[in-house]
């Protein structure tokens, strides 16, 4: 299978990039340019916020990072081994709090939503592939990386080149050629719930 292709089979039209991006486990170690990298973070930059806080950070490192990048590879639970093929991991953080004033920011987590699917549709448009994850050491990846406690871990995101699927074992080709599925067609009520 030629990576990406997979395509949603959404009920009406939708942007091209939302169709587009979907999360492969299978994935490469070929490089990824220091700058498009750049742009992948520029892309977060740039998602909305709460009252502007811009609460998203990003510790990353890349196939050529070396020791760095073992020590990131080694917070993914078993389930998520596929990853360390990627050439990009991301360990993304919230701020929990308003730089301004200390108050809680209980948006926090939503922003660093918007800031990450801003990274897989900016890794979309640039032809790379892109999977999140929620399976790792939340309990001990701030004191790991260094990040300061008021910093709240969101999700891992694994990005790499296109690939296809030589070699890669077969429950990880399974995986892949599933196709995407959504379990409802109804999430939105006009006016009232559940109408
Ligand atoms: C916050 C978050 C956590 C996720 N955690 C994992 C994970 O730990 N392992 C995994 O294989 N996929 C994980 N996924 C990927 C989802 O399973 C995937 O997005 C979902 O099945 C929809 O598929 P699609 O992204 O191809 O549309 C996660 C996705 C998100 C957004």
């Amino acid at each position: 299978m030629q990576y990406p292709e997979k395509s949603a089979e959404v009920t009406v039209p939708i942007a091209s990039l939302l169709a587009k991006r979907w999360s492969p486990v299978v994935m490469s170690d070929a490089k990824i340019d220091q700058k498009m990298i750049d742009r992948l973070f520029e892309a977060a930059r740039w998602a909305p916020s709460n009252y502007n806080e811009q609460p998203w950070r990003f510790v990353y490192a890349t196939k050529d990072d070396g020791k760095e990048r073992e020590v990131i590879e080694s917070l993914l639970v078993d389930g998520n081994a596929w990853a360390k093929s990627a050439y990009l991991l991301i360990v993304s953080f919230t701020k929990k709090t308003f730089a301004k004033n200390d108050k809680p920011n209980r948006m926090a987590l939503h922003d660093l939503g918007a800031a990450n699917l801003s990274i897989a549709l900016q890794a979309t448009d640039m032809g790379l592939v892109t999977h999140q994850m929620g399976g790792f050491d939340h309990e001990n990846v701030n004191t790991i990386l260094g990040v300061p406690d008021d910093f709240l871990p969101g999700s891992m995101m694994a990005i790499s080149q296109p690939t296809d699927s030589k070699g890669a074992p077969a429950e990880l080709i399974q995986r892949d050629e599933k196709p995407r599925s959504r379990a409802s067609t109804v999430i939105a009520f006009r006016g009232k719930w559940g109408q």
